[in-house]
């Protein structure tokens, strides 16, 4: 098997379900965000800061193309799914599975989680969020195999739904 990659907006559990998956199926997780933190030694907020949005996205991009096809589990950042050439990429791969749950669901969760310092949902009012959601979704569609609604299901439900769903991958 070779890696499976988790998408979708902030807040969706990309790093929560990887962390289960991986665990259940005895892989490695490789979170997309903490390796670009590694790479520029800095929070992924004060990059933001510094250099903008577009070299955060450049970071992000070059990080994909080198572990998109590694053996694991790949969790990503919500704006994977920006850049076109991420999306071709996404696509060539055969078990890119996209977490999405009820809008109002994943602003709660943005909200409630207080370690994450996320620059794009920073101060924003919940319509701002959904607005920056709305501009994704056709996005995080069309470069998934797999789209999976977590609203109402536990971690281990959608795990045990990701390994059901992918079967003899
Ligand atoms: C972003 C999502 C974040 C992180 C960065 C940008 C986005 O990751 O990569 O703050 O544009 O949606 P999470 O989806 O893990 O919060």
């Amino acid at each position: 098997m070779s890696s499976i990659i988790l998408i979708g907006f902030m807040g969706a559990g990309k790093s929560t379900i990887g962390r289960q998956l991986a665990r259940r199926l005895s892989k490695e997780l490789i979170d997309l965000d903490a390796q670009i933190v590694e790479a520029i030694h800095m929070p992924i907020a004060d990059y933001f800061d510094q250099f903008g949005e577009a070299a955060f996205r450049e970071q992000e991009t070059a990080i994909l193309a080198e572990l998109a096809t590694k053996d694991g589990i790949l969790a990503t950042g919500g704006g994977i799914v920006l850049r076109p050439e991420n999306r071709t990429l996404l696509k060539q791969q055969p078990a890119v599975i996209y977490l999405t749950a009820d809008t109002q669901v994943l602003i709660e969760r943005i909200q409630q989680d207080t370690e994450n310092i996320r620059p794009l949902a920073e101060n924003k009012q919940p319509a701002e969020i959904a607005a920056i959601l709305d501009q994704r979704i056709a996005f995080y569609e069309e470069s998934a195999g797999h789209i999976l609604d977590t609203t109402n299901k536990t971690p281990e439900e959608i795990v045990s739904e990701i390994i059901e769903r992918l079967g003899d991958l």
